[in-house]
């Protein structure tokens, strides 16, 4: 079903996140206009939804593939009032958000891998792109973008990446509502944040490393042409990966890891 500006209101009055909403049949990305928002004052909460992007925008410069009418491609605007060095906290509390709502739809085969992919049996369904602005040695708002693949079909997805990415209609044999699942999915990421805000890193933390495949395992993480690989042991405070390599650990703060098979 098309989503509409209606609809989404209607169903997202009072709530902290998608409150006001802004919805847009196509846009250039979502990340990009909740950042222009953000820079004239948009409260923290407001979220923004496309159908397509012209010029989705993945991590490390990379493009994601939004087609029309069957994704969900959303930003949410906060204004946390942490120090900047845990703004990394905000996208693993998005990362777990989405796993916990995609865990709905298929029980317990959602994966997280470092830092922010949602994996369902190891195919990825799922990006975060988190953008911040700061304000001398404070946070002034973090645009979280996240695109989930919902009702794309194989055939749908670009050559290179159909065997590895995979949509939620893939993976339960059905379409899913798109609606139903923006709600969840900002009622999630509302409590995620909230943990962080009241309680700290702590619970985000626990769950993440619950949902992700890679501690305990040896991970290879590829930064601009540079591998560092290790065991992967554990979550910093700030986001990164901690690797322990002969008796060092290592502090991985950027990068796509694997997991390497031995
Ligand atoms: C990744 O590379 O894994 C991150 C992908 C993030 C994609 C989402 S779609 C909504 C928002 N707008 C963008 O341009 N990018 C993010």
């Amino acid at each position: 079903m098309h989503l509409n500006q209606e609809t989404l209101n209607q169903n997202l009055a009072g709530k902290f996140i998608g409150h006001p909403l802004h919805y847009y049949e196509e846009i250039g990305s979502t990340n990009d206009e909740a950042f222009r928002l953000g820079m004239a004052g948009a409260p923290e909460g407001a979220a923004f939804i496309a159908e397509s992007q012209k010029a989705g925008k993945g991590r490390m410069q990379r493009i994601w593939h939004s087609p029309a009418n069957a994704n969900i491609y959303t930003s949410i605007l906060l204004r946390p009032k942490f120090e900047t060095a845990r703004a990394p906290q905000i996208s693993i509390a998005a990362g777990v958000a989405v796993a916990e709502t995609l865990d709905l739809y298929c029980p317990g085969r959602v994966q997280l891998k470092w830092p922010n992919d949602v994996l369902i049996d190891g195919k990825k369904v799922c990006g975060i792109l988190a953008q911040m602005k700061i304000s001398g040695s404070a946070i002034d708002f973090v645009v979280v973008g996240i695109g989930i693949n919902v009702n794309l079909n194989y055939e749908q997805f670009p050559k290179d990446i159909q065997d590895i990415a995979t949509s939620l209609a893939i993976e339960t044999g059905r379409e899913i509502s798109r609606l139903e699942l923006i709600i969840s999915l900002y009622e999630n990421m509302a409590k995620w944040y909230r943990q962080l805000a009241q309680i700290g890193f702590g619970p985000v933390k626990e769950k993440w490393l619950c949902l992700s495949p890679m501690i305990g395992k040896p991970v290879s993480v590829m930064y601009r042409e540079e591998a560092v690989s290790g065991k992967a042991v554990g979550l910093d405070e700030d986001g990164s990966l901690l690797l322990t390599a002969g008796n060092k650990t290592v502090r991985v703060s950027a990068g796509d890891a694997t997991i390497l098979k031995r």
